[in-house]
This record gives C-alpha cells, structure tokens and sequence, in this order.
C-alpha cells in the first residue's frame, strides 16, 4: 500500500528566474523559433562549456545528433559506429539519413565505448571496404567516456567523433567540459535531464561554419531570397523562444544541480556500498560526473528486479540501466561488436531515484526500503 508521496527517477527543478524569462518572451511578444532568449541561452552555454564553442539551441537531442550526421556528410547506405550501452535516440538518426549502426559494446571502467572494440570495428569494416562514416560515442549517466581514447582513434582512421553528452551537462574530462571533445557534441534539455527547458537540446561545435548551417537546415533551409527559395531538405528543429526562457534561468542553477545530484550518489554509496553484492562505478582520475542517474549493480537480476518491485511498490520509480542497442530487436539486423559487457550491466544495474530535488527524507525513505529488501 502507497503511504507516501510519490519519488520520481528524475523531474524537473525549477530556479527562481525561469517563469520571469519567460514572461519577457510573452511581453515582447517574441513567441517564436528565434529571440533574444535563444541568443542568451546560447551565449549562457557558450560561456559554461568554455573551450570556444558555438552553440545552437535546438527542440530536442535528439534533432541535434541528426543535424550532426548530416553536417558530417552521413548519407544512404553509410556505416556509422555506434555506442550499443545508451538511449535509442542516439542511434535512431542515423537511420533516419538511411545509414546503418554498427554498434559497439562498453569497458568496464566507464561503461562507455569500449575503445578495443572500436577499432576492432573500424579495421574489420574498413577490410571489407565500408569505412565507417562517424563515431557516436556517449556519456551515459554522466560519466565521461575514455576520452583520450577514443580520440586517438577517431584521429587515427579520420573518423569524426560526435560527442552524445545528452546526460552529460555539466561533467568533465581532465578538466574540459563533456560536449567540446568531440568533433561535434550533442546536448539535450529533456525533462528528465540534469536542466531542463521541458523539451530541446543543442549542438555545439568549435566550427562557427557548423553552428551557421545547422541553423539554417533547422530553420527549413531558406536560401538568401526574398520569397521562399529551397535548394536542400530543411527541418523545423529550432528552440522555441519561449522555452529557451527557462534554459536561460536553469543555466543560473545548473552547479547546484550537479552538487545536488552528486549529493545523492554520495548518501547511496555512504550507506550502501559497504553491503556484500551492491557495488557503485567509481569515478576514475580524471573524470567528473554530473551522476544524473545513481546507479547500483546487484549481484543477479532477480536481486535487482525485487528491489525494483519493492520500490515501485512503495511508489518509487526507479529504471533497470539501458538495454544495449545491439539486443533491440528494432536493431537486430545491425552489425554489432560485442563483449558481454554490457548486457551483463543491463540484467544486474538499476538507476535510482537522483532528482536534485529530492530531499532527505526521501533518500532515507528509499534506503530503508533497500535494505530492508536486500
Ligand atoms: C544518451 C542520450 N542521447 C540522446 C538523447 C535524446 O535527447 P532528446 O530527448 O532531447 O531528444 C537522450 C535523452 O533523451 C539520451 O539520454
């Protein structure tokens, strides 16, 4: 029986400023795909992410990843290498442009592409005479891919990297921050993630030329004419001025936000790494993580699934990790690398509760409920 309020995985965490933003897109009548809080929501990002990127706000990550398989010249009939641990909405654009994943499986120490497998990958495809057209690798959770890695590789094949840091805002690899390692690095504003703008997303790129065209192809791709003039396909995938209005005042908050969610992976680990069969993915020298889920690796499934159920019950959501790409069966004629890492991450691991508005009550609410499980 339900006695409490309900605990979600991750929901939105308003600051103080977003409505009064906007209410000025209201007040200028700026109601529309472009506006002055788009430009300073950009700006804000551009600032917090650093390293000299341009950013252009978009209506979702996902929009975002598919700007950047085109920018990076991905057509029909391309491979493109794909991470196999994360969201479908990192390997669905590429079919979307008619190319294939080829998906890759993770290493243990970031659960991120496996750099091994990668190359085993680009050398196998490129022998049977389809090299690989781009690299999507991903943060998943927040922890930073092996960085240094995979961007030798990428440098070594001439293989562009798109950088999926849909769950990385705010994490960093040797001190740079996730979305300005890659050629191209993807953002997104989902409800669920660690800000929110309710939907959107970002690209960013150090290449001003990329952020100018990927405006132009989110905008319907109007050429310079005076009435409505089209030499390639366009999309409708701006940001909406309204809804950069909160981005901007949830860029005013976004440290707390990481301090908060890195707070909740402290207290679990604190009161649940010392039990026999929990274990946590450390954070290697190096690497920052924004922890935008917690998660945990039970000892078997059927450990996991009861935790699970026993939170659920008690109406507390919490989510099994990913399942890996290459066991979707909407990927099942793709080509995979694999390792047996992953999936053996998908039965055992589970993501806990981690809003950064969850307070302690909470915490000890769903502690209890562990161990008393466990
Ligand atoms: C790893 C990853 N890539 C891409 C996306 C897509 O972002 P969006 O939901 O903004 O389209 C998400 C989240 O939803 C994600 O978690």
């Amino acid at each position: 029986m339900v006695t409490a309020t309900k605990i979600w995985l991750s929901s939105p965490h308003m600051g103080s400023n977003e409505q009064a933003y906007v209410q000025e897109a209201f007040d200028s009548n700026w109601v529309a795909p472009l506006g002055p809080n788009v430009n300073l929501f950009e700006k804000a990002l551009e600032d917090y992410v650093q390293e000299d990127v341009h950013v252009a706000a978009l209506s979702s990550g996902t929009a975002a990843i598919h700007l950047a398989l085109e920018l990076l010249g991905v057509t029909s009939g391309d491979l493109v290498l794909c991470q196999s641990f994360t969201f479908s909405a990192s390997a669905n654009p590429i079919l979307y442009l008619g190319a294939q994943p080829v998906f890759i499986d993770s290493e243990e120490k970031t659960w991120n592409m496996s750099p091994e497998l990668l190359e085993k990958a680009i050398l196998d495809c490129s022998a049977k005479g389809k090299k690989p057209k781009a690299i999507v690798a991903v943060h998943l959770y927040g922890m930073p891919y092996m960085a240094d890695e995979i961007t030798a590789i990428g440098k070594k094949y001439n293989i562009p990297i798109i950088e999926d840091s849909a769950e990385a805002l705010g994490s960093k690899y040797k001190g740079k921050n996730c979305s300005s390692l890659g050629d191209l690095g993807i953002l997104s504003f989902n409800g669920n993630k660690i800000i929110t703008t309710s939907g959107g997303g970002a690209l960013v790129s150090k290449n001003l030329e990329h952020k100018q065209r990927a405006v132009f192809l989110a905008t319907q791709a109007r050429d310079n004419a005076p009435h409505y003039q089209h030499s390639v396909v366009g999309y409708n995938y701006r940001m909406s001025n309204v809804l950069a209005g909160i981005g901007r005042g949830q860029m005013e908050v976004l440290e707390e936000r990481v301090k908060a969610r890195r707070a909740n992976h402290e207290f679990y680990k604190q009161h649940l790494e010392h039990i026999s069969g929990i274990t946590f993915l450390a954070e290697p020298e190096g690497f920052f993580s924004n922890r935008w889920l917690s998660c945990i690796l039970l000892p078997d499934y059927e450990t996991r699934e009861k935790i699970r159920l026993a939170l659920l019950e008690d109406d507390i959501e919490s989510r099994p990790l990913w399942k890996p790409m290459h066991m979707q069966p909407v990927f099942e004629a793709n080509l995979s690398y694999t390792n047996g890492v992953s999936e053996n991450l998908f039965e055992r691991g589970l993501c806990l509760p981690s809003g950064s508005n969850l307070v302690e009550e909470d915490l000890k609410r769903i502690l209890a409920l562990i161990l008393k499980t466990i």
